[in-house]
């Protein structure tokens, strides 16, 4: 077992607090191996048994803000159960619909840049659809829902400066809860 060498930041930092810049292609071979490697950690961080083992933190998406790097990618690593992995690769991708629908974690979100607990809940799309690139510079469009279109909009949120914690009214942490639906 190998663990990818991944340095997360801390939400203290301040690139987790700027906007990223646009990619441009074709991508070199060190930044799709990163894109490989944040897919793999993921997946590993997700395994109860490796999670222990290594210390990691369970998560589902990382932007490469999180790991120092200003650009406009985000990975989703999205569990079947049944120890395989949905892969999703997302370059300069923009939002261009969404459901008027909002729901929300009832748990709380979290983001392996925030090591601390937090309340209260952020109203997210039920479902969106985006438009970006894949790896090779192909385009493509994507219909998300639930909870991968909660990471999708969480992860967007990273690229451009913006933590879920942002999201959260202080003096009113679960602003909205009625209107929306649990997940
Ligand atoms: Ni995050």
């Amino acid at each position: 077992m190998k663990i990818p060498k991944i340095v997360i930041l801390d939400e203290k930092d301040k690139r987790l607090h700027q906007k990223s810049e646009p990619v441009k292609f074709p991508l070199d071979e060190k930044t799709k191996k990163l894109i490989d490697d944040c897919l793999t950690y993921l997946e590993l961080s997700q395994d109860e048994e490796i999670a222990e083992k290594y210390d990691l933190r369970p998560g589902m998406g990382l932007s490469f803000c999180q790991i120092g790097i200003m650009k406009r990618i985000f990975v989703v690593s999205e569990d079947y159960g049944d120890g395989t992995f949905g892969r999703y690769v997302v370059i300069n991708p923009e939002m261009i619909s969404h459901s008027e629908e909002r729901i929300y974690v009832g748990e709380g979100e979290g983001c392996l840049s925030i090591n601390r607990p937090t309340t209260g809940i952020v109203p997210r799309y039920a479902r969106a659809t985006f438009k970006a690139f894949d790896e090779n510079g192909d385009e493509y469009t994507i219909r998300v829902r639930e909870d991968i279109s909660i990471a999708f909009q969480h992860e967007l949120d990273h690229l451009n400066g913006i933590l879920f914690t942002d999201r959260i009214d202080p003096k009113n942490p679960f602003k909205g809860k009625d209107s929306m639906r649990e997940i």
